[in-house]
């Protein structure tokens, strides 16, 4: 299956461990710049109609708010209760400035 990546923001409007939301081809996209790379997750919680970039980023996992769940920015899974179904984890490329999200293919 091809790719295709869209634009999603610049680099420089990622900080660090500030996650920011997008919308992608009508889906909701949470960009977390941390640890020295950039991931996309979906930004609903698997758990109920939350909002994943509300929620604080540590050891490259996006926290909950509303429950605590937290979800690897890398497979996409919960670390544990409530959640605990994965949450859609998309490809990100870099090119110069800009940040690119392919949402067409969970990765
Ligand atoms: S809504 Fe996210 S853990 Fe409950």
């Amino acid at each position: 299956m091809t790719e295709t990546f869209v634009r999603a923001c610049a680099l420089t409007e990622l900080e660090e461990d500030a996650p920011k939301r997008v919308e992608l081809e009508g889906v909701p996209v949470a960009l977390v710049r941390t640890e020295g790379e950039v991931f996309a997750v979906n930004d609903i919680c698997s758990h109920a109609n939350v909002s994943l970039s509300e929620g604080e980023v540590e050891d490259c996992q996006i926290e909950c708010w509303l429950h605590g769940s937290s979800f690897d920015l890398r497979t996409g899974k919960p670390s544990g209760l409530p959640a605990t179904r994965p949450i859609p984890v998309y490809p990100v490329k870099i090119e110069g400035d800009d940040v690119l999200v392919s949402v067409t293919q969970e990765s």
